[in-house]
């Protein structure tokens, strides 16, 4: 009999998901209070006309606002120093987040140097004992996803890239929970193909890995498993019909996956992922969505309970597999269903990987605190070996 374990969960975000619920934000700034936004976003999303109805919205709720569309992939300590200055000079007293990964894990981080001294370095988990104590209360965030994907809406992690040194690392803190989170399906509407490709296999790490990883949670393992079968019914038809329905499934499969890895982590994909995207610009999705096939095959009998049951919560007919060959079976699922379905590693070649380059990310990864959580003991040479797969399908 399976047994329940320890575990702690919180989520402080009020999550309001729908089609053409965008609607709500006008009531939300009232019960937030708010006298003048900060709205968080991107050229691109502007120029999509993305923020039209959410600009209407908010001066109909009578509430001043700052457009801040700077917001680059990536998001670096400097880039999200800067736009707290913005927020200071401009005098807001919430922030309004549209977009996708890039913008939530910026409007976190401006949450929190508005509201406090020095720089967005002086919180990231990397300076260990040196790394300053969150004492006010952050700035509030609400937070309108534009992308399925990134599950930052309801996580309390900014990931920020040292334009320097090119390391990603995180701000981790219950406080930097949005307030709210508006998930409106609807404006994933207008993503085209690739990013909801890429976006889709995000989902599907957060939630395999969170599954897999060795602090997992009995409670959010629900969550994991439906997002994993949601992906696999709905990421292909999203990206290649862009069907709304399939949208929606995708929408509410990354709040899913986002709740079980906020709280349980991440394993290899995200630990050698991270350090991808960081040296080659590569989009987050695509490195992680890929390294899932090798995570498999290097964790396979480490978590073979776990993956039978992903296949079982899936309805795979299990007398077909032999004990011992479940995370073959997945892999081969997740390169016919998805991978090659949903056109993943088309632009991959774009991503130059030398030694030097590979050598970097292999410090960087070794370092990365999703490496730690990982099923079985990785090596640095485990490491480069995962890698080298990448470097090999370039050729
Ligand atoms: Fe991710």
């Amino acid at each position: 009999m399976e047994t329940v374990n320890t575990f702690q969960f919180l989520l402080t975000t009020k999550v309001i998901f729908g089609q053409d619920q965008i609607h709500v934000l006008e009531n939300e700034l009232r019960v937030l209070k708010a006298s003048k936004a900060m709205i968080v976003t991107d050229k691109g999303l502007i120029k999509a006309g993305i923020l039209d109805d959410i600009v209407n919205i908010i001066e109909k709720a009578g509430i001043n606002h700052y457009m801040y569309d700077d917001v680059t992939a990536n998001p670096t300590i400097k880039s999200v120093d800067l736009a707290a200055g913005k927020c200071q000079e401009e005098g807001c007293d919430i922030l309004i987040a549209v977009g996708g990964g890039s913008v939530m894990d910026t409007t976190k981080g401006i949450s929190i140097v508005a509201t406090h001294d020095g720089s967005s370095y002086d919180y990231l988990d990397g300076r260990g004992e040196n790394k300053k104590e969150i004492v006010q209360e952050p700035l509030p965030i609400i937070a309108i996803p534009t992308t399925a994907g990134t599950g930052s809406e309801v996580s309390f992690y900014s990931v920020l890239t040292d334009e320097t040194t090119k390391i990603k690392d995180s701000i981790t803190s219950h406080k930097i929970y949005p307030k709210t989170a508006i998930i409106d399906p609807t404006l994933t509407a207008k993503l085209p193909p690739y990013i909801t490709a890429c976006t889709g296999m995000d989902v599907l790490g957060h939630a395999l890995e969170a599954y897999t990883s060795t602090i997992e949670n009995t409670m959010t393992d629900l969550f994991a498993l439906e997002a994993i079968k949601l992906v696999f019914e709905n990421l292909s038809q999203a990206v290649n019909t862009g069907d709304m329905k399939a949208r929606s499934n995708m929408a509410y499969a990354s709040i899913l996956a986002g709740i079980a890895m906020s709280h349980c982590g991440a394993t290899i994909p995200h630990a050698l992922g991270c350090p991808l995207t960081g040296h080659t610009g590569m989009p987050h999705g695509l490195a992680v969505g890929l390294l899932q096939i090798p995570m498999l095959a290097f964790n396979g009998t480490f978590m073979e309970d776990k993956i039978k049951h992903v296949l079982h919560y899936q309805h795979v007919d299990m007398s077909q597999i032999q004990e011992g060959t479940y995370h073959t079976y997945l892999i081969q699922m997740i390169k016919k269903k998805l991978v090659q379905e949903i056109h993943l590693e088309e632009g991959l070649e774009a991503y130059i990987l030398d030694d030097q380059v590979m050598d970097a990310m292999t410090e960087d990864a070794y370092i990365h605190g999703c490496r730690m959580i990982n099923p079985r003991e990785v090596s640095k040479a485990d490491i480069k070996a995962i890698y080298s797969e990448f470097i090999n399908k370039q050729e």
